[in-house]
């Protein structure tokens, strides 16, 4: 790897980056703030190194393994207080964000923070070959009107879920302004496995209320990717990403929102409760309605040609009926 010498400045506030080395756990996060500080300084540390932002996150927790598996010293920023660090990296996979799903009011309200963040990456990596891999997702874009797949260059969602695209602009426009090497990844809504994520909250979900909820018979297809497959896109783009370029993490795009909720009700012991999508605004919000009545199917294609990306995880459905969420759905009916 070249030799380099990024400082990631300590611009944000006043939290600290910490250090995670490899097998140790990254301690209890204490902050509830929405700000994201990023703070390395300059120290060769030998070898091929990456730092993670979201590290202690469910992708995070998958990137970090691969990434070690992989030779690499892995760097992850966490909201311990701890001593600042000082760490020279090759490659920077960027998955935290401010925006919490069901917490967050509007995306918009966090964007200065999450801006904020890539100036802060921006800082400490401009004018080297540093690879900085961004995070945000395959619904900002609209569906196909004839129930196509989608790629990476179909044209926006005039109605967007959420604003995360005006971030991942910014990101990527960080190539011309500061001569960053920046590429955003575009996750699927669905990254499933190990037991975690937007399933588990449905099962909980399921628990609580006692059905799944699925919106206007769930005929919606939506997109999915094993987390252990995302986590490998995330190294790839980072290894053989190229500037500017966007790539969606997807595996599958035909399931359905029914099939999905159908798996989980199975496993959970429940039925499925189909309401309508007025109903659903009504009773958990607009956002959530949308969520399980949005059609998105954006291929994977670009990343598998380009990156040589393979895709191993099991689908989404055999994970949930075989996989890792049968023994949440055990400890769940304790
Ligand atoms: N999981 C999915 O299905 C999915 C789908 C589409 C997109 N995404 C996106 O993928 C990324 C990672 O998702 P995930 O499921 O791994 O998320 P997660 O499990 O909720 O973890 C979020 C990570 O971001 C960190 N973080 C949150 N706010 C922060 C702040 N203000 N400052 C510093 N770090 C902060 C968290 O650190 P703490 O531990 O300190 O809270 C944690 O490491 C997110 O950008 C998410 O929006 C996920």
């Amino acid at each position: 790897m070249p030799s380099l010498d990024p400082v990631i400045s300590p611009t944000i506030a006043n939290q600290k980056a910490k250090k995670v080395v490899p097998g140790i756990e990254p301690g209890l996060l204490e902050s509830e703030s929405r700000v994201i500080t990023i703070t390395l300084h300059n120290l060769v540390v030998k070898g091929t190194n990456i730092f993670l932002t979201g590290g202690s996150g469910f992708i995070g927790s998958v990137v970090i393994p691969t990434a070690i598996a992989r030779n690499y010293i892995v760097h992850a920023l966490s909201r311990t207080p701890a001593t600042d660090e000082k760490i020279q990296v090759d490659a920077v996979v960027h998955l935290a964000t401010a925006y919490e799903f069901g917490k967050t009011a509007s995306y918009d309200d966090v964007i200065p923070v999450d801006i904020a963040a890539l100036d802060a990456i921006a800082d400490g990596v401009a004018g080297t070959e540093t690879s900085v891999v961004t995070t945000s997702g395959t619904l900002v874009v609209a569906a196909d009107p004839r129930g196509e797949e989608t790629d990476e260059s179909a044209a926006e969602d005039p109605e967007p879920l959420n604003t995360r695209v005006k971030v991942e602009k910014y990101g990527l426009s960080l190539v011309e302004t500061r001569g960053v090497k920046v590429m955003s990844v575009r996750l699927a809504p669905y990254v499933y496995g190990r037991g975690g994520s937007g399933v588990r909250r449905w099962m909980e979900l399921a628990k609580m209320v006692g059905s799944v909820i699925c919106v206007d018979g769930g005929v919606n297809r939506t997109t999915t990717v094993h987390v252990d497959d995302a986590a490998e896109l995330y190294l790839k783009a980072a290894e053989r990403g190229r500037a500017g370029e966007v790539y969606n993490a997807s595996r599958d795009t035909k399931v359905t929102a029914k099939e999905i909720f159908g798996a989980v009700a199975e496993i959970m012991g429940v039925e499925v409760t189909d309401m309508d999508f007025e109903t659903v605004k009504d009773r958990f919000g607009v956002v959530l309605a949308r969520f399980l009545n949005v059609e998105n199917r954006a291929s994977g294609a670009k990343a598998r040609t380009e990156l040589g990306w393979e895709i191993k995880g099991q689908g989404i459905l055999k994970e949930i009926r075989e996989g890792s969420y049968r023994q949440v759905a055990e400890e769940l009916r304790k």
